[in-house]
């Protein structure tokens, strides 16, 4: 009679048999959840680039605005409004306005006041960005589109 101390020996067949069975199991199990996660999407759509900056009454000419969070310099002159990236397009710090354009803090590219490179490794001018109106009113910003340096919309 088995007990605790002396457990019923397993026949060798059964033993293979319930591990085919449970391997079997698993298995399916396995498929089943990789199916069921099908339909959700493995990649996230990228965000858009587009945002608000705000109504145009908040950009009277003459206003030179930063949107830190997207690393936007927003400028209004008498020619209308426009967008440029602070971000160089080195290696991607931020530039720092400065006397005669931006400079950028990390290896020293320089750029006049339009974005263009006038010194250093950046290979190319600070992007402007398109702007355009939200169905609010809102102006919006368009990061995900380079537009010619110098280009103004009107507010
Ligand atoms: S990241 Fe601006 S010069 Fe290198």
């Amino acid at each position: 009679m088995p007990s605790r101390l002396e457990p019923e020996v397993m026949p060798r067949r059964d033993f293979l048999s319930l591990a085919g069975l449970w391997s079997a199991g698993l298995a399916i199990l396995g498929s089943v959840a990789g199916m069921a996660r099908l339909p959700k999407p493995r990649v996230l759509p990228e965000a858009s680039g587009r945002f608000k900056v705000g109504p145009p009454s908040e950009f009277p000419s003459g206003t030179v605005r930063v949107i830190p969070e997207h690393n936007v310099r927003i400028v209004v002159t008498e020619k209308g409004i426009a967008a440029m990236s602070l971000v160089c397009t080195h290696l991607g710090c931020i530039v720092a306005e400065a006397p005669d354009g931006f400079h950028c803090p990390c290896h020293g590219s320089r750029f006049d006041p339009d974005g263009k490179v006038v010194g250093g490794p950046a290979p190319r001018a600070l992007p402007w960005f398109p702007i355009s109106r939200a169905a609010d009113g809102a102006l919006v910003v368009d990061n995900s589109s380079e537009i010619p340096a110098g280009t103004f919309f009107e507010v």
